[in-house]
């Protein structure tokens, strides 16, 4: 299946000159939806992963599923402010500003083998923030996986140490 084709593109949201991959089309039909999340799952075989970790918000609706089929646990990487119990948090440079992901202290033990999963590469920050607070609880990211990769963007570059794979890419 060309999961491209289900990928619905929206000029300029959420702001002039921005082509967004919204992908609500995706996740609405079901034989994609099955079929992203057992080509992820078809990734992160034989890895014998522990933890799926996704991002909020999108990383949620592509870690979960895969967490679930392939057995592992989820843990919610979340934007400040949002988890109840003790957390570590990690700030990232944006173009503009700065940005911080938190984790709770206990949702990886040390030693767990953990795969990142998102819906989209684009600059790299959200998932290399996600892997340094994975590896500050002394867990190994033993692969990042997304369903949407925006080449141009070159995110590929900051995660250079690591197993990164997507499923679908943009060349522009
Ligand atoms: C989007 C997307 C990725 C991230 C990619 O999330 O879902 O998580 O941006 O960008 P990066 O590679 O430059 O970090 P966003 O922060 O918009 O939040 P959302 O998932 O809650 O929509
Ligand atoms: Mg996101």
């Amino acid at each position: 299946m060309d999961l491209s084709k289900k990928i619905r593109e929206v000029q300029d949201f959420p702001k002039e000159g921005i082509n967004f991959k919204d992908i609500t089309t995706l996740l609405q039909d079901k034989d994609a939806f099955q079929y992203m999340v057992n080509e992820l799952c078809d990734q992160l075989k034989d890895l014998d992963i522990d933890i799926v970790i996704g991002p909020e918000s999108r990383g949620f609706l592509v870690g979960a599923p895969v967490a679930y089929k392939i057995g592992a646990g989820f843990v919610p990487v979340r934007k400040p402010g949002k988890l109840p119990y003790e957390t570590m948090r990690h700030e990232y440079q944006l173009e503009y500003g700065s940005d911080a992901l938190e984790i709770h202290k206990d949702a990886i033990q040390p030693g767990q083998k953990v795969a990142i999963l998102d819906d989209l590469l684009a600059t790299g920050g959200t998932v290399l923030a996600t892997a340094k607070l994975v590896e500050a609880l002394g867990g190994e990211v033993v692969s990042i996986n997304f369903l949407i990769e925006l080449v141009f963007l070159n995110g590929r570059s900051v995660l250079k140490p690591y197993n990164i794979k997507a499923l679908v890419s943009y060349d522009a």
